[in-house]
């Protein structure tokens, strides 16, 4: 099997691109990957030299790049998570979304058709979408695959749009397809702009920890290695057509989580008790904030059997623990000297 991922070099493309190497050696995976300020081909160093690995630089943007891409390696399925991922980023440029979201996606499903027309037996486009497509809850309720789409931030929007896209190609050209919608990814790899990485990062620096309007937003989290077993199992053993919610079972307001995270790394780090919480302060709130988000991951359970394998407490140890003992990654990654390792690696400019 020749696998196209999309987007391995970031956050939880690369536990998958990683996943898939190490537990397939018959698969070639190749991995395209723009590499913007998010991918980082130091996430996967490890994996480089494996002989069921390529790399291919290269922006799904590009329409006739990737028809060239498709005609050349003549990919038998694809794993797409290349996206702009930033909800702040995504309100200060919507249109970068929609161009890589939307229409990178876009490009995608018609390179995949273009070739597999004549024989779909075997292809299957799956898709990575997210649990905000769905919008916002109130205090109670989870998102099933059946909750209607209602899209909040730019972001958002973007992801419904390319699932609607993946879906239609389905319904119009027998495209087959699996769409997996999961909730907040933590864990290794995480570009520190988001909360974890970020107030780890900052907690470290004994820096102030910004906690958006009152700290009461929830989300649903879920450690990065068990999304990535889940989008291994409903590659394999989904069913085609169908939408599968991906969650951790596991609600917490930001504030709940970020002293948690405090009390954490006090320990790990040998602080007084309380010494990181000093740090957090209240800022003003992100417009259009979405409340609570949960999901309701039954179907993947039962009908797959997957389950989160990590409590929260033990993902979070083994997060923070990673960071502290991957400072090096994080200074390159906030220096962009990560840049400077795609040169040398691949000798070319980045
Ligand atoms: N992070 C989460 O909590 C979460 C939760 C649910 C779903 N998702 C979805 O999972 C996917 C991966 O998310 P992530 O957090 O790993 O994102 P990320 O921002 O860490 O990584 C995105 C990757 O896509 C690449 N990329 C961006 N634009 C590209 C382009 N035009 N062409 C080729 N490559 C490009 C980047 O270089 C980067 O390596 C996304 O589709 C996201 O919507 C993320």
């Amino acid at each position: 099997m020749k696998i196209l991922i999309t987007g391995g070099a970031g956050f939880i493309g690369s536990h998958v691109v990683r996943r898939m190497v190490k537990r397939y050696p018959n698969y070639h995976i190749y991995n395209l990957d723009a590499l913007t300020y998010a991918g980082n081909l130091e996430n996967i160093k490890d994996i480089e030299s494996f002989k069921n690995y390529t790399f291919i630089k290269g922006d799904i943007t590009n329409a006739e790049f990737l028809n060239s891409l498709f005609l050349k390696y003549k990919f038998s399925s694809v794993i797409h998570l290349a996206a702009e991922s930033h909800v702040d980023r995504s309100i200060i440029d919507p249109l970068a979304f929609v161009k890589t979201n939307v229409i990178g996606t876009v490009n995608l499903l018609n390179a995949s058709k273009e070739l597999w027309k004549d024989d779909f037996t075997n292809k299957l486009f799956y898709h990575v979408s997210t649990d905000e497509v769905y919008g916002s809850l109130e205090n109670c309720g989870l998102f099933t695959e059946n909750t209607s789409y209602k899209p909040n931030s730019p972001y958002a929007a973007s992801k419904a749009s390319s699932d609607h896209f993946v879906r239609a190609y389905g319904e119009t050209y027998n495209l087959p397809f699996i769409i997996s919608n999961c909730s907040n990814n933590y864990g290794p790899n995480h570009f520190p702009e988001k909360l974890i990485p970020l107030f780890i990062n900052n907690i470290i620096n004994k820096k102030s920890l910004p906690v958006y309007g009152d700290g009461n937003y929830t989300r649903d989290w879920l450690y990065v290695e068990d999304h990535a077993k889940a989008i291994d199992l409903a590659f394999h053993k989904g069913k085609t057509g169908e939408t599968y919610n991906i969650g951790g079972f596991n609600e917490w307001k930001n504030i709940d989580l970020v002293k948690l995270l405090c009390k954490q790394m006090d320990t790990i780090l040998n602080r007084p008790g309380g010494e990181s919480k000093k740090l957090i302060t209240f800022v003003k709130d992100r417009p259009g904030h979405d409340l609570r988000y949960a999901i309701d991951a039954t179907k993947i359970n039962e009908e797959l059997d997957w389950k989160p394998s990590v409590t929260f407490e033990e993902g979070l140890l083994k997060t923070i623990n990673w960071y502290l003992e991957n400072q090096e990654w994080l200074k390159n990654v906030t220096s962009g000297s990560y840049v400077e390792y795609y040169s040398k690696m691949y000798n070319q400019k980045a």
